[in-house]
């Protein structure tokens, strides 16, 4: 089976062009929803280019007995925070849109406190068919990349990330 792996230099060049694409799009966001782990550091990087605070959200799919379930569930939520949503334009960020549920719960349950306008930026989109939709009141989507449905490697689950980039001098092509 075909992987992609991405380095940093990949993640950051990418982070780039989302930032440029939420400015050209005329979406300017008041702060950036990170959703835990996968979207911290792309939320990071979109940060040095737009310049807005990070709330970080984290999603399990484990219950509480460590037990694998079908549905998202918050592990760490924005608590008082949820309060300075209202009225807010949020950019909400995740590394990769796979099945796509993960990112219509946190836009639901985003939308539970007023915020003025929601945004989505993901670094890689996978065609394919989703299991997840995101609500109409998206204003905007962003996938830095459109890739084919495979196994993606970021370079922040490398142990050897030498080795990492060597790989990814190999990934398959896209488009
Ligand atoms: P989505 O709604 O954003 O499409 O995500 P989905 O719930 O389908 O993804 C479930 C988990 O699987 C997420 O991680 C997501 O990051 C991870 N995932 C899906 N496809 C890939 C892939 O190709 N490569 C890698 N490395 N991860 C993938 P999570 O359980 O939330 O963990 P975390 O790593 O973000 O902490
Ligand atoms: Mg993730």
């Amino acid at each position: 089976m075909e992987k992609y792996r991405f380095t940093y230099e990949d993640i950051h060049r990418t982070a780039r062009d989302i930032a440029r694409r939420v400015r050209e799009g005329g979406f300017e966001p008041d702060l950036i929803v990170a959703i835990g782990s996968g979207g911290f550091i792309p939320a990071r990087i979109i940060r040095t280019f737009l310049g807005k605070p990070i709330l970080a959200v984290g999603i399990a799919y484990y219950d509480a007995n460590d037990k694998p379930t079908d549905t998202p569930r918050k592990v760490q939520w924005i608590e008082e925070a949820e309060r300075t949503l209202a009225g807010k334009r949020i950019l909400l960020v995740d590394e990769v849109d796979d099945s796509r549920v993960t990112l219509e719960y946190c836009v639901r349950e985003l939308l539970r406190h007023e915020p003025a306008e929601v945004a989505v930026a993901v670094l890689h989109n996978k065609d394919k068919e989703k299991r997840g939709a995101l609500p109409q009141d998206v204003v905007r989507y962003i996938a830095g990349r459109t890739i084919p449905d495979a196994w993606i490697v970021y370079p922040w689950d490398a142990e050897d990330i030498d080795e990492h980039d060597r790989l990814a001098a190999g990934n398959p092509r896209i488009e």
